[in-house]
């Protein structure tokens, strides 16, 4: 007899954002004539660079011909990939990275959702709430927590993000082993200083923890003493993993390219306490399960690093922000207490109510789409969270109905 994985009969229902379709497509059936506008799930809503685009063709192109046709590539990237990512987006800022620390994937959800299953499946996991649910579905998956009490897992210990901290949260009260942060954080939009970054890296070497670091929306910060990688901070080669994407970075949400940096000075501890290092651990998993992302895609996630690229992705995100601060200002105006949207694409919104009635009622009055705070944990209940992903003149007609509506 086959036995199921019954760490599966714990998690909730289903996944966030296949609920809000489930939702929106019965509103959708019911009311045929009503134009909705999805603020919901940050998918972008605009054309890749220019740049990625030629590169992509250029690389199609070779792929027609035998002389330059590529079948398998390394698990872990192109190196010519590699190299632009180690040159630009960590070497440049001071961050001691090499290429060979990079692992070219298909995306940051799965990297981030693939992570743990290199760990020991009694580490003590220490979650954000509100947090990006796979986070935490993932650990409940793999046996990591206990069974689903009062709006949380026991035995994963929750880190509150509220508006008392800025939504950056406290260290742990017990010890935990491994530890997850977002930052500019889905789902508040608050970012962390270096001031607070080690803060954690210093509480993980003292506690021989690890910590996941997810920047996939590292492209939106514009303040320039933020820092974009936890590789800015002393000690964090020791002690963090981070998670890039070229999703929200530039519009690759369809097309699937992402980076997990593992660098090789990052180490876990067997049974007894020997060091070993993550990285041929994370190695060893990649190339098992993972055959690469294909090449035309590496090209154009390379050209992103080019000098058209740049400029093209800085305005492409410039453009979302834009939409940022128009969410931002509009919901003050009405009176709502906000975070996030100044170096984020969310924007983090006190409803005053029960965040699902919020939802309801922008949904059913507005027609516009959002995501409902308590579907990233306990400390969301009562938030909306508004995506900037979408057409200014989308942005506008939704904020302009939502004015109405409340
Ligand atoms: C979100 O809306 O939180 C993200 O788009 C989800 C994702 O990146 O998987």
């Amino acid at each position: 007899m086959i036995n199921i994985n019954e760490n599966y009969n714990k998690l909730q229902a289903s996944y966030l954002f296949s609920d809000i379709s489930k939702k929106v497509a019965a509103f959708e059936a019911a009311n045929p004539d009503r134009d909705i506008i999805k603020l919901g799930i940050g998918d972008v809503t605009r054309a890749l660079p220019a740049a990625c685009i030629e590169a992509m063709h250029k690389a199609v192109d070779e792929m027609a011909s035998d002389g330059d046709f590529r079948g398998y590539g390394p698990e872990q990237g192109y190196d010519f990939l590699r190299n632009a990512i180690a040159t630009n987006d960590f070497q440049s800022r001071g961050a001691d990275i090499s290429a060979d620390e990079i692992f070219v994937s298909d995306g940051s959800k799965c990297d981030c959702g693939n992570i743990q299953e290199i760990f020991a499946t009694d580490a003590k996991v220490a979650i954000p709430d509100p947090v990006y649910p796979v986070y935490t579905d993932t650990n409940v998956m793999a046996g990591r927590s206990g069974t689903w009490k009062d709006g949380r897992y026991q035995g994963m210990p929750y880190l509150d993000s509220t508006a008392a901290n800025n939504y950056v949260p406290a260290l742990p009260e017990e010890p935990v082993d491994l530890i997850y942060l977002c930052f500019p954080n889905n789902p508040t939009g608050a970012t962390a200083t270096k001031a607070q970054l080690k803060t954690w890296v210093d509480y993980a070497k003292e506690n021989k923890a690890l910590i996941l670091f997810d920047a996939a929306y590292v492209a939106f910060i514009r303040d320039e003493d933020l820092p974009q990688s936890i590789y800015e901070i002393e000690g964090a080669r020791e002690v963090a993993i981070e998670f890039r994407s070229f999703s929200k970075t530039a519009g690759f949400t369809g097309t699937r390219c992402a980076y997990t940096v593992v660098p090789k000075a990052c180490m876990a501890y067997d049974s007894e306490g020997n060091a070993q290092p993550v990285h041929a651990l994370w190695n060893r998993r990649h190339c098992t399960k993972f055959n690469g992302v294909s090449y035309p895609v590496q090209r154009a996630a390379e050209a992103v690093y080019s000098p058209e690229g740049k400029a093209q992705v800085k305005e492409l995100t410039d453009y979302y922000l834009e939409n940022a601060t128009l969410i931002r200002e509009k919901m003050i105006s009405l009176g709502y207490q906000i975070a996030g949207g100044e170096n984020s694409p969310y924007i983090w919104i006190n409803t005053g109510g029960d965040s699902w009635e919020f939802f309801d009622k922008l949904l059913n009055e507005a027609s516009v789409v959002t995501t409902p705070g308590s579907g990233f944990g306990a400390c969301g209940q009562g938030y909306i969270r508004i995506s900037a992903f979408n057409s200014h003149k989308n942005v506008k007609e939704a904020l302009t109905r939502i004015e109405k509506a409340l």
